[in-house]
């Protein structure tokens, strides 16, 4: 018998990844996995009225309150410990997660990205800053990411990707919310799922679904 695995979700702004991630578990789609926790990096993030209204427990956890980075950490490890959280998400979330709690999660941390990596990805790469360099780039198509998360930026195995077509006249909020709608808010519940149904077998840099009929 599989552990049924207790999920945190990491924010920091709109959270509609994480609402995502909800309609999800309301549906039934995330099998093995609930979602238990929402860590916030700041106290204006709408995320946590998302969490509130879904009766999610949620924290705020603030890098500006602590002194250091390792404090920091070790602030969201005594969070996590305490709920016996087997998986984080990063759903939008833009603070730094530190080495110890990479290294305590180890191939347990997900994030979401709105690129096909490894485009327009790293440091620097967040949000509708993607966005604008995709457009600049002048490709016609673009899309997102569910990956693992390691100590490179955006460096880790890849789980699932999708991609969306970009259009003449695009904006950045355009693109934005396409991705969002077409990709990131498919990819991530599923890709939550089957790492919670351990079916992602890592191989070096790439996974493997394990099951899989295609
Ligand atoms: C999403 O587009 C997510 O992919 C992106 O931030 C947005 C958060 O939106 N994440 C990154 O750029 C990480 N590098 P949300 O708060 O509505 O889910």
């Amino acid at each position: 018998m599989l552990k049924m695995k207790n999920i945190a979700v990491f924010v920091s702004g709109g959270g509609t990844n994480l609402q995502a991630l909800i309609d999800a578990q309301e549906r039934g789609e995330i099998k093995n996995g609930r979602i238990v926790f929402v860590l916030a990096s700041n106290d204006r993030a709408y995320a946590i009225q998302r969490a509130e209204k879904a009766d999610i427990e949620h924290q705020v956890v603030s890098r500006k309150a602590y002194a250091s980075s390792e404090d920091y950490d070790a602030a969201i490890l005594a969070a996590l410990e305490h709920r016996d959280i087997d998986l984080i998400v990063l759903a939008g979330f833009l603070s730094i997660l530190g080495p110890t709690v990479i290294e305590k999660y180890r191939n347990r941390i997900i994030n979401i990205h709105p690129s096909l990596i490894p485009l327009f990805c790293g440091d620097g790469f967040y949000g509708k800053k993607v966005h604008t360099a995709v457009l600049a780039s002048g490709m016609k198509v673009t899309g997102a990411t569910a990956h693992f998360v390691n100590e490179i930026t955006d460096g880790g195995a890849i789980i699932l990707q999708k991609a969306v077509p970009i259009e003449q006249g695009d904006n950045e909020d355009i693109l934005q919310y396409r991705v969002m709608r077409q990709a990131e808010w498919e990819i991530l519940p599923r890709a939550v799922s089957l790492v919670c149904e351990e079916r992602i077998r890592i191989v070096g840099n790439r996974t493997e679904i394990l099951g899989a009929t295609n």
